[in-house]
């Protein structure tokens, strides 16, 4: 069959999505209903409300992926779902619902990891982009450094020790009192300060050196926050921000231009909510550049959750012949 057009769901997280995407790369559709402003309310995803989120939303976001993508139930060829990693009580809404879709309409249910997915956004606006390639993931919940050997074919090749990325952009906006998601917050501020203002550290970790460490990093704000209060001294968030902000980018920046050059890979590729940072993708851009790595990022939407990504990510998990059985089920800290 010349077209593969599949129904993705994903729901790990705070975001409720469907999408219509064909052939892995194609997006006909994605709905993205957004929790951001209730769990705005209580500075950060409260799971049990998340649950209740996409339990209420789930069959609307699909009901309007489908008829945004002009297409019924009876042309898909199959249903992906995030099965896991994530919150198991928001992953069991989108796993539930695909297997009942996937029964109902008699079509192949392929459960997909949501690492897999944030990887495979590349794909979508980058047609010309195949394995093998690097990919720098690094979400609210993951820092990961992948090898992406082929289609499918995941080699991790350094993580985070203790916070992710974006978890450290959102707990420094929570003590410089910007709020909730941290990241475009911490992004926005920064341009008003001076990336030079304070110097913070940027650690690294002995034993490997494509593995992240960013608690030492959040605490030395902290810290720097707690000695201008006890001095009675001005706290200049910009200035705050747009240091952080550095710290965190020079690491992952020169964590890529290592890797690719140890694995001689000359194909870079960042993905995950943090990777809609403009200041971050800038300075992948220009070290890249320098050293004559091509690099990719997907556009922004399908940076931070989506569906598309893992209807992208299923398809090529479809063409492998993966197929999921009734007893899939939600895993929490699904390894890739
Ligand atoms: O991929 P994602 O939507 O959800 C997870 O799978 O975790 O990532 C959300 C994370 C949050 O921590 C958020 O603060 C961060 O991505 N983020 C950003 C930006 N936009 C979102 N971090 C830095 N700069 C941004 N512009
Ligand atoms: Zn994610």
């Amino acid at each position: 069959k010349e077209e593969v057009k599949i129904l993705a769901i994903e729901s790990s997280c705070d975001e409720t999505a469907a999408a219509v995407v064909v052939n892995g790369r194609e997006v006909r559709s994605n709905v993205i209903s957004s929790q951001i402003a209730l769990h705005t309310l209580y500075g950060g995803v409260v799971p049990e409300i998340a649950s209740r989120k996409h339990i209420e939303k789930i069959n609307q976001v699909i009901t309007q992926a489908l008829e945004d993508a002009d297409t019924t139930l009876e042309e898909i060829d199959a249903i992906g779902v995030t099965y896991g990693p994530g919150l198991v009580g928001a992953l069991l809404v989108g796993v539930a619902e695909a297997k009942a879709i996937a029964y109902a309409a008699k079509k192949p249910l392929v459960g997909v990891h949501h690492i897999e997915g944030h990887i495979c956004a590349n794909y979508i606006e980058n047609k010309e982009l195949e394995p093998p390639f690097l990919c720098l993931v690094a979400s609210g919940g993951h820092t990961h450094l992948v090898k992406v050997a082929d289609y499918g074919k995941y080699e991790i090749i350094g993580r985070t020790r203790d916070d992710a990325a974006g978890e450290a952009f959102d707990k420094v906006a929570r003590a410089i009192g910007l709020g909730y998601p941290g990241g475009p917050k911490i992004e926005k501020k920064a341009k008003e300060g001076n990336d030079k203002a304070i110097v913070f550290p940027k650690a690294k970790v002995a034993e490997n050196p494509y593995d992240f460490s960013f608690s030492g990093l959040k605490s030395a704000v902290l810290n720097y926050i707690n000695g201008c209060k006890m001095k009675r001294q001005e706290i200049n968030e910009a200035d705050i921000a747009a240091s952080f902000q550095k710290a965190v980018i020079d690491v992952l920046v020169e964590h890529a231009v290592h890797a690719a050059k140890e694995y001689r890979i000359d194909k870079f590729a960042i993905a995950g909510g943090v990777a809609s940072n403009q200041t971050l993708r800038e300075a992948m851009e220009k070290a890249c550049k320098e050293r004559g790595i091509q690099f990719y990022h997907p556009s922004p939407i399908f940076c931070t959750d989506n569906a598309a990504m893992i209807g992208s990510a299923a398809y090529y998990e479809y063409l492998q012949g993966r197929r999921d059985g009734w007893d899939l089920n939600a895993v929490p800290n699904l390894k890739l």
